[in-house]
């Protein structure tokens, strides 16, 4: 029987920032070890970013409700929730949507890089925890050797737009005369170097702050800004007209309190852009008079705007990826065949082995040329007669036809589980 590819997702296409932040799992190693305890699923990884939440899972039997359930458990969240928002796709449309992730095709900012790093690192991690294995590690192999092909031959993320030069023009766009207002970064991260590479090649000013001040200069003297005090920024937000915060906090750093203290002083206003996922400012910030608060959402508004430059190289990306997912459905499916070729192999080799001893034994041949000569013909022989039902074998299971590989099982006497 063949083995399922299941991928259930909450992406900022069905979802708006803050209900998206509620599906972040907290603790991955926890999340893999209840997946695959409690939802049926022999195999996992899950990709987090700022845009998606997603697991990819695979399962002789799986249950989605399980999955609900599990993942529910681990943010605390009620199943209503997930009917709203939850997608679910198995096999083929999982792998075109996995090709779709790591070609840049499903980011917000379409080609844009840093995902195909998201996904390596969530690979790689799965890996390491043994969350993955065979399936999961040939499939996410494959899929990002193929997302970086195409985007290397179809130049999809060429042209500058980024999530940091959106938030820039989101900026240009709500302010006046943005060049004389105090701009703050806070964040030295990925995030924080598009912001930073988009105000430079502006030609705006800005401060940037991290927790440590060193990794602040550090990030200046190669990105631009001037560093400042992390400490000296968290009491005296008064002093910058527009924040853009790009951290991983898990919690607010700018808050409520912080901000409406800063607005006693600051008459003209402050603009604050939040590009984290979960979100690092209060939302309730925006209830301050003067205080204007954008966040992700606005940026994929924004990001829509733009794309327009990119929006032809989509179409070619698709048609590539439709085709692609073929060839990595068909090998995907060859997996399931795979254990039953190689223990059938097997098998014979070792009956190949003992019946050649037996053989040399009765004609004590010593002659080392002669001996070889046997032995390659035992090899050949068994080849020849092997190799085509075996080829066919696998052709059948790429065709997506599990019962060849059960009567195959059955004709051959192998007893192992053929689907593991
Ligand atoms: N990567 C993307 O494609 C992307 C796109 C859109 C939005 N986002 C969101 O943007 C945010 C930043 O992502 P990133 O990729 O730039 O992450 P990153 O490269 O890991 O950088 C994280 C930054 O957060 C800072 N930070 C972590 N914990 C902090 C704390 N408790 N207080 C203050 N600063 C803290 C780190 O500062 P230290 O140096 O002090 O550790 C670092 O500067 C995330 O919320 C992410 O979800 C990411």
């Amino acid at each position: 029987m063949k083995q399922n590819i299941i991928n259930a997702r909450v992406t900022f296409r069905s979802s708006p920032i803050h209900v998206l932040e509620r599906f972040t799992i907290k603790d991955l190693e926890v999340a893999y070890e209840r997946f695959k305890r409690h939802s049926g699923l022999d195999e996992c990884v899950i990709i987090q970013t700022c845009n998606r939440i997603e697991l990819f899972g695979k399962s002789k039997y799986q249950d989605i409700e399980k999955i609900k359930k599990t993942w529910a458990s681990l943010t605390g969240l009620d199943e209503e929730t997930f009917k709203e928002n939850l997608e679910i796709v198995e096999n083929h449309e999982a792998f075109h949507h996995l090709l779709k992730l790591t070609s840049g095709l499903d980011s917000m900012v379409v080609g844009e890089e840093q995902i195909l790093g998201q996904i390596k690192n969530s690979i790689t991690a799965a890996r390491n925890i043994k969350a993955s294995g065979k399936h999961l590690n040939t499939l996410f192999d494959k899929a990002i050797r193929i997302g970086t092909r195409i985007r290397n031959t179809s130049g999809i993320g060429r042209g500058g737009i980024s999530v940091g030069s959106m938030a820039v023009k989101l900026a240009e766009e709500n302010i006046d005369e943005l060049k004389f207002k105090r701009i703050l970064l806070i964040g030295t991260g990925e995030v924080s170097t598009l912001v930073a590479k988009s105000l430079q090649r502006r030609g705006y000013d800005f401060a940037v702050t991290s927790r440590t001040l060193d990794r602040s200069k550090m990030f200046c003297e190669t990105m631009g800004g001037s560093p400042i005090k992390f400490e000296e920024v968290l009491s005296g937000f008064e002093n910058y007209d527009i924040l853009f915060v790009a951290t991983t906090a898990p919690y607010f750093l700018v808050t409520y309190e912080r901000i409406t203290n800063a607005m006693k002083e600051n008459k003209k206003g402050m603009m604050i852009l939040d590009l984290s996922n979960p979100r690092t400012v209060d939302e309730k910030v925006a209830t301050i008079g003067g205080v204007k608060l954008m966040n992700l959402d606005q940026i994929a508004e924004m990001v829509e705007k733009n794309m327009n430059a990119r929006l032809n190289k989509v179409k070619t990306v698709e048609n590539i990826i439709n085709e692609e997912v073929l060839v990595l459905e068909a090998s995907m499916k060859r997996l399931d065949a795979e254990p039953l070729v190689k223990g059938v192999f097997k098998d014979i080799d070792s009956l190949r082995v003992k019946e050649l001893q037996k053989a040399l034994q009765m004609l004590d041949e010593k002659d080392e040329k002669k001996i070889k000569i046997i032995e390659e013909l035992t090899k050949a022989v068994v080849e020849s007669i092997v190799s085509t039902p075996m080829n066919n074998i696998r052709k059948a299971s790429e065709q997506g036809d599990p019962d060849v590989i059960e009567m195959a099982s059955k004709l051959f006497d192998y007893k192992k589980n053929t689907l593991d």
